[in-house]
């Protein structure tokens, strides 16, 4: 490329900026959620670092304890959640964090801060010595409990559509963080030479049908009728195609882009579903219905649960408007 091309090249809009002007947008904002977000994206950076480098590192393999799920924990999934708390504790935002890893909610100490996080800090930790894509999801609260004291479960417990921000990061062939504040998506691309991440897909909206479903087949014959008629259904009328890496980030991503339908139904192992509401149903939820679609349980739509318990799994159908929709008429048919 010769040089008038090259400087021709616009270098785009840092992540740091886009926050920036959004909050410009709002005259009372005083930008603590502002400072939030980078605090999410700073750690995000350093996680993808240890990520990248895993294989030659010692950080992969079982870390030799279980989380409050009973599930393994990873020696990524430790470190990951190590991460997110420091960055969150410094940067003083936030009163408590919520995280997959740990039973109680954490305490930062920061009596002050306005704000409350839930996440899990590493999402599908399965594919982690694999290198397949892996995420981290982030929801994100104005706490209700008064500032200057700790944080209360009560925080954490609002409910999806109380929501002030949710989105996640995506280490996958490139680095992305997807999120929203309640005005659209937008999605931003991490330059790894430069350390920033950039602007990179404005006001993302996912079709509102597609061809591709997404769910774990060695299920399929626990699944509710409605459900196992649904998935047929989309195979025999649509020229479906089935596309499932079990890191719910990597498969979210994919099917917002794409169009299509992800799933992941009660099954006998899991009666209740397997995914946890407040730190990965909730967010995604948000993301997909500010994307234009739509994030289900089975009986209602995901934002409308009220939450019981802070670690509580739920059943989850994200995707296209139409599809939901077709999948809510089979499962009405069924009553
Ligand atoms: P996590 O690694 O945070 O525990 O989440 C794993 C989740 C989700 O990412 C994925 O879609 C699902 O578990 C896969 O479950 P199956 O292996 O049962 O399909
Ligand atoms: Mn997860
Ligand atoms: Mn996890």
């Amino acid at each position: 490329m010769t040089v008038e091309a090259t400087i021709a090249l616009p270098v785009g809009t840092t992540l740091d900026r886009f926050i920036m002007r959004q909050q410009e947008n709002f005259g009372y904002a005083k930008g603590e959620l502002s400072q939030l977000l980078r605090d999410i994206a700073l750690a995000s950076k350093i996680i993808g670092k240890e990520i990248n480098r895993a294989g030659l590192t010692d950080i992969t393999g079982a870390f030799g304890r279980e989380n409050v799920q009973g599930e393994s924990q990873q020696k990524l999934d430790v470190i990951a959640n190590i991460r997110f708390k420091r960055a969150l504790i410094n940067g003083g935002e936030v009163c408590g964090i919520l995280s997959e890893e740990e039973d109680e909610i954490i305490q930062t100490n920061n009596y002050n801060g306005k704000y409350v996080v839930a996440i899990d800090p590493l999402d599908g930790s399965s594919n982690i010595d694999v290198n397949v894509s892996i995420g981290t999801i982030f929801s994100i609260y104005r706490r209700v409990s008064p500032v200057g004291t700790p944080a209360v479960i009560d925080d954490f417990m609002q409910g999806g559509r109380k929501q002030v921000a949710a989105g996640y990061i995506l280490y996958g062939s490139s680095t992305v963080m997807v999120y929203t504040t309640g005005q659209g998506v937008n999605c931003f691309t991490y330059e790894s030479s430069l350390g920033e991440f950039f602007f990179s897909h404005a006001d993302m909206t996912i079709p509102s049908t597609g061809k591709i479903y997404s769910v774990n087949d060695a299920y399929f014959d626990e699944f509710a009728a409605p459900v196992q008629t649904f998935v047929t259904e989309m195979r025999r009328t649509k020229g479906a195609m089935a596309r499932y890496i079990g890191s719910l980030v990597g498969d979210f991503h994919r099917n917002l882009l794409k169009g299509g339908i992800y799933l992941y139904p009660p099954t006998a192992k899991t009666p209740h579903g397997k995914l946890r509401l407040l730190y990965e149903c909730y967010p995604l939820a948000f993301v997909i219905e500010q994307a234009g679609g739509r994030g289900y349980d089975g009986t209602q739509d995901i934002l409308d649960i009220t939450p019981t318990h802070v670690h509580q799994r739920c059943a989850a159908y994200l995707g296209s408007t139409q599809l939901i929709d077709e999948l809510v008429k089979q499962l009405n048919c069924e009553v």
